[in-house]
């Protein structure tokens, strides 16, 4: 029996103490067991209430606390207040995560990867929900569900299908980018520490004078980009499911705290409509030969949660969680996710889940009206629950957060808007020519593997012409690569 103290009694969960924390109360020795034992039926109770519906996307992941610096004067562009002075450290909550796989799925897989960030500013907390591409596959929102089906196991057979996954982007021209993206040298990181993160979406910055511009952001890692390629990401992931997650963590216990210097691209809003092609497309990148990096920042991970599933599995991030001086595009794909993420979350975590701890503002304090619900922890008292009202509650502030954006037309169903040199290949040729020769060859040889697994001839011959127009010898060396393999098979 471990020895008892005075100051460490177990209790309930009511605060009574417990007798007995090993052997269940019976009806006599060998008897039945008693249903008045509270010890007994509070613990396996609660057990079976330990898990909570995890993320439908992202549901594998790891998080860390650190802070971002201020290292270079961006007050010229926007007015946020955690930018305002160069020096200034504001805390922040990093998760980082896979996409498809589900919890307690291996983490050296070929995936995108998660980076979501959380800074507790001064003027309440601004959720950077992004991902360690620049591009994505969709570029509206009504698809993502459909998407996301594609990509992650079949409701009959129970496991991811080649043919489901290439069955949608046969019919998704406009992921060709990000495909070629993933299955390139960057699509399976060696670890959380070692790879870049992107806002992805174009969001709006807004300076003090009003001068708006559209923005994207880039962190880059100061650890050195290091990927696996998929040779090696299979022995990791047999071996240590958890690789990044062991990764991210011992760094921090140790002290070697991961960190990326943060930029920015910008475009002043009136250049927006006259770009050759569509600047809120989210499939696209503007290239750093018209829109320059510019330095903005520092942004260092130094101390792990003490609770994994509190303050990480807990962890909600809205893309609609803006600051003053900084507001959405009109990305459609960002438009559905202002929508989609506290949605899942009034669903996953409950209504009240801006409570809890690693939800709540930190630097400030949410004031508002809205009340109950259940798990509410803050009640706000006997504070009036309704505004406006004639005791000094808290009141509106009448200072736009953001710019207003010009819009024109008719309501309806449109396709996002097409400039003159938009197309769905030109840039996933541009990435494909940028490779250097062996690059391109571990490029063919994961996209052959891929697309040679499966198993209908009409889903392969509808996606290779879109390899074939993004680049000629893209396609004809893809082409041959997946023939063999087929052949192979067939043979
Ligand atoms: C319209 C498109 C999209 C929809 C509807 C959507 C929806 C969702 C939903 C419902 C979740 C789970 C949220 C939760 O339960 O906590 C999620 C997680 C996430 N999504 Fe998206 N998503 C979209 C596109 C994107 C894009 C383009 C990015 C990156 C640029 C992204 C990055 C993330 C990240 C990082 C997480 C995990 C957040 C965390 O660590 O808790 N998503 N998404």
């Amino acid at each position: 029996m471990p020895e008892t103290s005075t100051a460490k009694i177990l209790t309930t969960e009511s605060g009574a103490p417990v007798a007995d924390n090993q052997n269940s109360a019976q009806a006599g020795i060998g008897g039945p067991v008693l249903i008045q034992d509270q010890q007994l039926i509070e613990k396996l109770a609660r057990f079976n209430r330990e898990r909570i519906p995890e993320r439908v996307v992202h549901a594998r992941g790891s998080g860390a606390y650190g802070y971002f610096e201020v290292t270079d004067d961006v007050t010229p562009y926007t007015r946020a207040n955690f930018l305002n002075t160069v020096g200034k450290r504001t805390e922040v909550f990093l998760r980082f995560s896979t996409v498809a796989g589900n919890l307690g799925a291996g983490d050296a897989v070929r995936d995108p990867r998660g980076f979501a960030l959380k800074f507790y500013t001064e003027e309440g907390n601004y959720d950077l929900v992004g991902n360690n591409t620049p591009v994505f596959f969709i570029k509206d929102p009504i698809k993502f569900p459909d998407f996301i089906h594609s990509q992650k196991r079949d409701p009959f057979t129970g496991v991811q299908e080649a043919d489901n996954v290439w069955d949608y982007w046969s019919y998704s021209p406009e992921s060709l980018h990000q495909i070629t993206w993933l299955f390139g040298d960057r699509g399976i990181p060696a670890s959380y520490r070692h790879m870049n993160g992107y806002g992805s979406h174009t969001y709006q910055w807004v300076a003090a004078d009003g001068a708006a511009y559209w923005v994207k952001y880039h962190f880059k890692t100061n650890q050195g980009v290091r990927s696996l390629d998929a040779g090696q990401a299979a022995e990791l992931v047999g071996q240590d499911a958890d690789s990044h997650q062991r990764d991210l963590h011992q760094a921090i216990e140790r002290g070697i705290f991961p960190s990326w210097t943060v930029h920015v691209q910008l475009m002043p809003v009136a250049e927006a409509a006259d770009y050759r092609f569509n600047p809120f497309d989210l499939t696209k990148v503007w290239p750093h030969a018209d829109y320059p990096l510019h330095k903005i920042g520092r942004l260092v991970l130094n101390r792990n949660p003490d609770n994994v599933f509190a303050e990480v599995e807990q962890a909600a991030f809205s893309p609609n969680n803006f600051v003053p001086g900084i507001g959405p595009s009109p990305d459609k794909m960002l438009q559905g996710r202002l929508f989609a993420y506290a949605d899942a979350h009034r669903y996953r975590l409950g209504v009240n889940h801006t409570q809890l701890s690693v939800n709540a503002p930190r630097a400030t304090t949410a004031q508002n009206y809205g009340r109950d619900g259940l798990g509410a922890a803050n009640t706000a008292g006997r504070a009036k629950n309704y505004e406006p009202n004639s005791y000094d509650g808290p009141r509106q502030t009448d200072q736009a957060l953001a710019a207003p954006t010009a819009v024109h037309g008719w309501t309806g169903t449109h396709a996002a808007l097409a400039h003159a040199k938009d197309d769905d290949f030109f840039q996933a040729g541009e990435l494909y020519r940028l490779m250097s020769d062996g690059e391109k060859e571990r490029l063919i040889a994961n996209l052959a593997g891929s697309i040679g697994s499966v198993g209908r001839d009409d889903v392969v011959e509808r996606v290779l012409p879109f390899f074939h127009a993004a680049d000629a010898d893209y396609g004809r060396r893809l082409q041959a690569a997946v023939e063999a393999i087929r052949n192979a098979d067939e043979a």
